[in-house]
């Protein structure tokens, strides 16, 4: 049984496809899809469909996921609505273990991310035949060295400061584009550097809004110039926190970020900047769609690995890659610590080489 967990990702596809056409190269095994996550196991009735090779044909380049997903609830926070109205959460992965025996399937395979990995190894240590794969746009995950989804996530990104750059030249203003990227600023950082932006915030870094404004006003001289500021969703000033809100939506853990990019026109504005200033959003436009061909490879080589390491009863497990190597690393390894960018990391030299300011007051490149 195969199920996609989580937010959605380009290359979903790819991966149940690779998985279905390796798990027809042996005799005896049929892959079932599980609608949206778990839920399709966990509902009455069950909502399970045979994945053979006719239904996966072709979708290794649609975005999305064919079986569904979602980032809400899930078998130990499954949400039951008490008679005075108010949620509860209740754990339902002893009941949805059994099921999954009772219908005789022989192992699990859940393409996700850390939320879902975590679900995955507390499902491990219950007994269930599991396998994990990565996926993330956010690329979070240490055990690996890239999920796919990732570059897509950072073609998109970077396809916008290229158009944002041309419309900020042509009337010298600042431009601040908020992208995904809710820990890890990984999408930010690196668009900033394939788009040229002047300003790159990431969660990792607080950055101090003086510092921000200086790097702009350096930009423009009289009434010319123009600045590019990429900033990720969780990104947050010195001694500030996050831009989001609680979401309302019923088994939805996360705070729902958003907001960032508004909130810093307004500091700009409050430390005196006198440039014009534009808010874009990028949100969900670099997860839907089409994956670049990049990760359409990385998922089909996760699929196959996944199959394979079923196959091999290699269960407890979570697809890797790492370079030049597609291997797997345990589901109690895979938790352990997140994908963050650091002071240290190359992309960040590179970035401040080429005069990119974090909002910190580190301008020169160090080796
Ligand atoms: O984890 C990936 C991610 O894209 C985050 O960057 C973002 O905060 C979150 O998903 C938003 O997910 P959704 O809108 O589906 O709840």
């Amino acid at each position: 049984m195969v199920l996609t967990g989580g937010g959605d990702c380009p290359g979903l596809n790819a991966v149940i496809r690779a998985i279905v056409k390796r798990a027809s190269q042996e005799s005896g095994w049929e892959v079932l899809g599980c609608i949206k996550a778990f839920d399709g196991i966990l509902n009455e009735p069950t909502e399970l469909v045979l994945l053979d090779e006719a239904k996966v044909a072709g979708i290794h380049y649609q975005g999305g996921s064919i079986i569904q997903t979602t980032n809400k609830g899930g078998p130990f926070a499954w949400p039951v609505k008490k008679h005075n109205g108010e949620w509860e959460y209740i754990d339902r992965s002893d009941e949805m273990i059994r099921k999954i025996q009772y219908l005789g399937i022989d192992a699990v395979i859940n393409i996700g991310g850390d939320g879902s990995q975590r679900i995955s190894q507390k499902l491990f240590e219950k007994g269930l035949n599991i396998i994990g794969v990565p996926k993330t746009i956010d690329n979070d995950l240490s055990a690996t060295d890239s999920t796919f989804g990732f570059q897509t996530a950072i073609q998109e990104a970077t396809s916008a400061v290229d158009k944002l750059v041309t419309t900020a030249a042509s009337h010298n203003r600042v431009f601040i584009l908020e992208v995904m990227g809710r820990d890890a600023g990984w999408i930010a950082l690196n668009s900033a550097v394939a788009g040229g932006a002047e300003v790159c915030l990431i969660p990792e870094i607080p950055y101090d809004i003086s510092i921000v404004k200086s790097k702009i006003d350096a930009r423009f001289h009289r009434d010319r110039g123009f600045a590019i500021v990429v900033v990720s969703e969780g990104a947050k000033p010195k001694h500030g926190t996050v831009v989001g809100q609680k979401a309302d939506e019923i088994g939805y853990e996360n705070v729902r970020l958003g907001g960032v990019g508004f909130k810093l026109a307004e500091e700009l504005k409050q430390a005196g900047c006198e440039h014009d200033i534009r808010v874009t959003v990028l949100g969900h436009l670099q997860r839907g769609g089409v994956p670049i061909a990049y990760d359409r490879v990385l998922a089909t080589q996760f699929g196959v690995k996944a199959m394979e390491l079923v196959l091999n009863g290699e269960f407890g497990c979570m697809v890797s890659y790492r370079h030049p190597y597609i291997t797997s690393v345990t589901l109690q390894d895979a938790i352990q610590k997140p994908n963050l960018v650091t002071l240290d990391t190359a992309l960040i030299k590179t970035a401040r080489g080429v005069g990119i300011n974090f909002g910190d007051d580190t301008i020169a490149y160090e080796e």
